[in-house]
């Protein structure tokens, strides 16, 4: 993988929060006053959690702080690894995920371990009373390994085999490398089983990728017998009658180069079960030595080549690592986008907190402008995952090694060595906030809203050739049809406002939730649609959009007219055709007088324009112009004791976003985590548990706003203020308060 790979990696897995950061009109912030004047649902509360989640480490009820610790590239200097214990002590940190990278250190030839060093580091971690989170090292096979067992490396699209090359780039079918991968984690589970700093397994790194190796190819033609059975059922999903495609022996399956787009979709499909299938494997040996030891991994926010749902039940805890491009006026994008991905995180255990397992303390070496944290938004970055669910805060990493790619990456310790910079400084401060955090341990969110964020309807989407055209048309680069970025623009609102939101698969229940969201449901997986109508039934209300219902979960087009599968009839429209629209376009969606959401004017919109028929459902607004003008573009469809709506065009910025979430919440009776007016540029978030509720209210502006909380009394958990009335926050200033 060459550099340039590794930085188009990198902006794949932050799609969902990094890049929504990237490209705000600075007049656009101009529109939120009109969200932050939206009326709460009169007198509604929101939903507390009962019951608090225990602790991460149950020996240890505090937020964890710390971060990726890489003392193997320091062996041969003691005085420094002694040192970092004392400035770990500075930072106020707790918490290492230590060895992810150290196989070689481990075993520098083959069956000659050597655990001396990492003893010496786990005793003095110990000795202090911290945690680690031990590292299986998969992630990065060492030299002499490669050399030995060539087909362990992987191979590429292109039939030929990597160079040992960089990390993360292992074949997971090789049956060598799993049997290298179990006997290394069996020896550091048999060592550290019953060490005290034993906290937990960081199992391998940021798991990606795939391999079209024999080994790979046939386990895939395999996994394709065990989901379709014969020939003749796999021939009907994939359509192979379409330009000569069908197949007449298992063996002609191809997946590197096809034109049909239920193959593709089954290779991503293939290619997360057989990571997760390494993964078992990988952890059997954890499993066995060490079972009451939780094991995680950590993930990549939304990154597009894993369905990140089908871990849910091979980790203990939810962990993901996070690279916000946050600073100055789109800081508040960027952090809204956060927000998203920390709540499909929280959402996957269902409320349990998650791991933050990294963050840059101060900027990445791989941003095209790594511009630094301004002064206060390293503590704010920290308090918003924290508000979202996060019970630790932690980075990559403890101290810049002196060389190889990341010397210039952002570190606690610079290569200085002191604790005198900056960044170490803004570390150490938060490292004394978090030791007044206890109590918020183990809360969570009971959200009345889910947004659906579902990898295998974006994949599909990203498979399929058209309805627009995709940059790339195999759908592999991160050019994909913004599924990301749309699901993000419908959750927006709700954090503008301050209403907590689960983003969650479009298969997990929804009997929990008032509204769901499902923006561009492009595929239906088996029996979604029937739940999405059983939920309307019921008197939920659901958001559908342009794009929704086309194709089964093979990725055929669903006949009898979109949305299909019976999501026609729930929503009362049909839509017939999709207009694609140029950037340029004049289109706008124009408000009908007296609509029931009380939307008023008109409202840009862009890239997708559905042609639709209100069949059964009530117009809301209408096209403005081409020969469509005055046709339906916004509806509404009573059916049982519910609401569907349906979005027919996409909007081009926040303010139709915002109009209809504001409709919505006083229509439905949404309740905010605080009941007053949120000024452009803030938000607030909310936690509770065991009867507490906890308000993490932020400002991402570089000027100071004020927040009237009105008659409302809350103490400031940190400073033990009590606030009422009005309250200044100064530029990205975070405050954590107690409510009651
Ligand atoms: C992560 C990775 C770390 C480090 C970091 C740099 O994706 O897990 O090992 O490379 O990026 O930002």
């Amino acid at each position: 993988m060459s550099q340039r790979a590794f930085s188009r990696r990198r902006f794949l897995q932050g799609a969902a929060g990094a890049t929504a950061g990237l490209a705000i009109p600075g007049h656009l912030s101009a529109l939120w006053p009109s969200v932050a004047a939206a009326p709460a649902a009169a007198g509604a509360q929101p939903l507390t959690i009962a019951k608090r989640f225990a602790p991460i480490v149950p020996r240890f009820p505090h937020i964890l702080h710390g971060g990726d610790y890489n003392p193997d590239q320091w062996i041969e200097r003691p005085d420094i690894l002694q040192e970092d214990i004392g400035l770990m002590e500075k930072a106020g940190c707790n918490t290492f995920s230590v060895g992810i990278f150290a196989w070689v250190r481990l075993e520098p030839e083959e069956g000659r371990y050597t655990f001396d060093w990492l003893d010496g580091v786990l005793d003095r971690i110990a000795a202090k009373g911290w945690n680690v989170f031990l590292a299986t090292p998969s992630g990065a096979k060492p030299q002499w390994m490669s050399l030995k067992y060539p087909e362990i490396k992987r191979v590429g699209r292109d039939g030929r085999r990597a160079f040992h090359a960089f990390r993360h780039d292992h074949c997971q079918t090789s049956p060598i490398y799993r049997r290298k991968v179990q006997e290394i984690n069996t020896r550091l589970a048999e060592r550290y089983a019953k060490h005290p700093a034993l906290a937990g397994w960081h199992v391998s790194n940021e798991y990606s990728g795939d391999c079209f190796c024999d080994l790979c190819l046939a386990r895939f033609r395999d996994w394709l017998r065990g989901r379709y059975n014969t020939l003749d059922a796999l021939n009907q999903a994939y359509w192979s009658g379409f330009w000569s495609q069908t197949l007449t022996a298992w063996e002609q399956i191809e997946p590197r180069e096809t034109p049909l787009d239920g193959l593709r979709l089954d290779w991503l499909r293939f290619t997360t079960d057989q990571t997760v299938d390494f993964m078992k494997h990988e952890i059997a040996p954890l499993r066995r030595l060490t079972p009451d030891t939780p094991v995680t991994t950590n993930m990549m926010g939304t990154f597009h080549g894993l369905d990140y749902w089908r871990f849910t039940d091979v980790c203990d805890r939810m962990a993901w690592d996070a690279y916000l491009f946050f600073h100055d006026d789109n800081a508040w994008k960027a952090a809204a986008g956060a927000g998203f991905t920390n709540d499909i995180y929280r959402a996957m255990k269902g409320g349990r907190p998650f791991l933050l397992m990294e963050s840059t303390p101060s900027s990445t070496n791989w941003y095209h402008t790594p511009t630094l944290k301004k002064p206060g938004q390293h503590e704010q970055e920290m308090l918003l995952a924290i508000g979202h669910g996060a019970d630790t805060t932690m980075y990559f990493q403890w101290r810049k090694g002196r060389g190889g790619f990341e010397k210039f990456h952002g570190a606690v310790v610079d290569h200085e060595g002191s604790d005198k910079g900056r960044v170490f400084q803004d570390v150490a401060a938060h490292g004394a906030l978090l030791k007044k955090l206890d109590a918020i341990v183990g809360t969570s969110v009971k959200p009345e809203v889910a947004v659906l964020f579902d990898w295998e309807v974006r994949w599909a989407l990203a498979m399929s050739e058209g309805p627009r055209q995709n940059a790339d048309w195999r759908g592999w680069g991160p050019f994909e049809k913004e599924y990301n970025e749309t699901a993000v623009e419908h959750y927006r609102p709700f954090w503008k406002l301050g209403i907590p939101v689960d983003v969650i698969e479009s298969t997990r229940p929804l009997d929990a939730y008032k509204l769901v969201v499902a923006p561009m449901l492009y595929m239906l997986k088996p029996g979604v649609a029937e739940k999405l109508r059983t939920f309307v039934q019921a008197g939920g209300t659901l958001v559908l959009t342009y794009l929704s219902g086309i194709v089964n979960e093979t990725n055929l087009c669903l006949p009898g007219g979109w949305p299909g599968a019976g999501l026609r009839e729930l929503a009362g429209v049909w839509a017939e055709e999709l207009d694609s629209i140029a950037s340029d376009s004049p289109q706008r969606l124009v408000a009908k007088a007296g609509n029931a959401l009380g939307l008023t004017g008109d409202f840009p919109v862009k890239t997708y324009c559905d042609r639709i028929h209100a069949e059964k459902a009530d117009v809301l607004a209408t096209y403005q112009s081409d020969f469509y003008a005055g046709q339906p573009a916004l509806t509404v469809n009573r059916f049982g004791k519910g609401r569907c709506y349906y979005v027919a065009a996409r909007p081009a910025d926040d303010t139709l976003h915002d109009a209809l979430v504001r409709g919505l919440v006083r229509e439905i009776g949404l309740a905010r985590a605080l009941d007053v007016d949120l000024p452009e540029g803030t938000t607030v978030q909310m936690r509770s548990g065991d009867g507490e509720v906890f308000l993490f209210l932020h400002n991402f502006r570089r000027e100071a706003r004020v927040v009237d909380l009105k008659a409302q009394r809350l103490t400031d958990l940190v400073t033990g203020e009590t606030l009422t009335g009005k309250v200044t926050l100064p530029a990205f200033a975070s405050r954590v308060l107690r409510k009651g």
